[in-house]
């Protein structure tokens, strides 16, 4: 079974490696911009079998299988291109947030390959203790997906559409809106000439305390404990809209209070 990979960002990156070290062929990868799957492709290397690059999905083919790992946004227009060169080819997304229907006006055959992880290029991610969560327009496809998701991963569940994107609006609040606290928290840290460095203890401590307790019993801080002096005087430090976020971030801590 050939697969071909549309995108050469953050998920196509890890997965073609780790589609390629699973054993399967790979047709080739395909990204808006030639030099993008070029540099992608020869960053891999040791291709068993040939493996192109191209800006043109219709290169693609014969793969068995594409799986489209592109930005949300341009998934509905790779789909319409790509029912046009074939509505019988097996497409598969990798979004969190888009519903298999997107894919399945066009093809009979598709489904979702959703890695639940922060995936950067440059670095590295043990493949097989990332959960997948998959879904399928039928029972042929399904079982096409699990077992590509099996032969990358250890963890894989079937999902709906609709708890997929609840489940992703949850990974945006405890991934990405963590790290952008980080970005607020190293803001503050230069603002005195300190290395974020220093935080890392503290940091590691609440990711990990998490395993035992649950969030809401986890919180600490000037929120929790309505300390509205210290919490004047961090706000006093503030710009805008830093001042407004600890105070929302405040307001809100107080609300989920045990
Ligand atoms: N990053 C994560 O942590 C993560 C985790 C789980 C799921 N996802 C999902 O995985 C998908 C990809 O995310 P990402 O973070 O990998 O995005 P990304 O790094 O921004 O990469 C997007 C890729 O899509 C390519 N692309 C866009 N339009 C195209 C087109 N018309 N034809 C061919 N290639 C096209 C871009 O090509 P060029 O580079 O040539 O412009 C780029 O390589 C999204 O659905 C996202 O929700 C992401």
């Amino acid at each position: 079974m050939k697969i071909g990979i549309v995108g050469s960002g953050n998920v196509a990156s890890h997965l073609v490696r780790a589609l390629k070290n699973a054993g399967y062929p790979i047709a080739g990868i395909c990204s808006r911009r030639l030099s993008h799957a070029e540099k992608l492709l020869n960053e891999i290397g040791d291709f068993e079998q040939a493996t192109i690059a191209t800006e043109s999905i219709e290169d693609l083919f014969p793969a068995d299988v594409l799986i489209l790992a592109v930005n949300d946004d341009s998934i509905l227009e790779v789909a319409q291109v790509l029912s046009k060169i074939d509505p019988g080819s097996c497409v598969i997304h990798t979004s969190g947030s888009t519903a298999l229907s997107l894919l399945s006006e066009h093809f009979p055959n598709c489904g979702v390959l959703y890695p639940l992880q922060t995936f950067s290029k440059d670095r590295r991610v043990k493949f097989s203790s990332v959960p997948f969560f998959i879904e399928a327009s039928n029972k042929k496809t399904l079982d096409l997906i699990s077992s590509i998701a099996y032969n990358i991963s250890e963890r894989v569940v079937e999902m709906n559409s609709e708890q997929r994107r609840r489940m992703h609006l949850a990974a945006v609040f405890a991934c990405n809106f963590v790290n952008h606290c980080y970005v607020l928290a190293e803001q503050e840290m230069i603002k005195c000439g300190l290395d974020f460095e220093l935080l890392l203890p503290l940091i590691d401590e609440t990711t990990s305390k998490v395993h035992r307790l649950s969030p809401q019993q986890a919180q600490t801080g000037p929120a929790i404990r309505n300390d509205k002096r210290i919490i004047n005087l961090h706000k006093a430090l503030l710009g805008q809209p830093e001042q407004e976020i600890y105070q929302l971030f405040s307001d809100n801590i107080q609300r989920y209070k045990l």
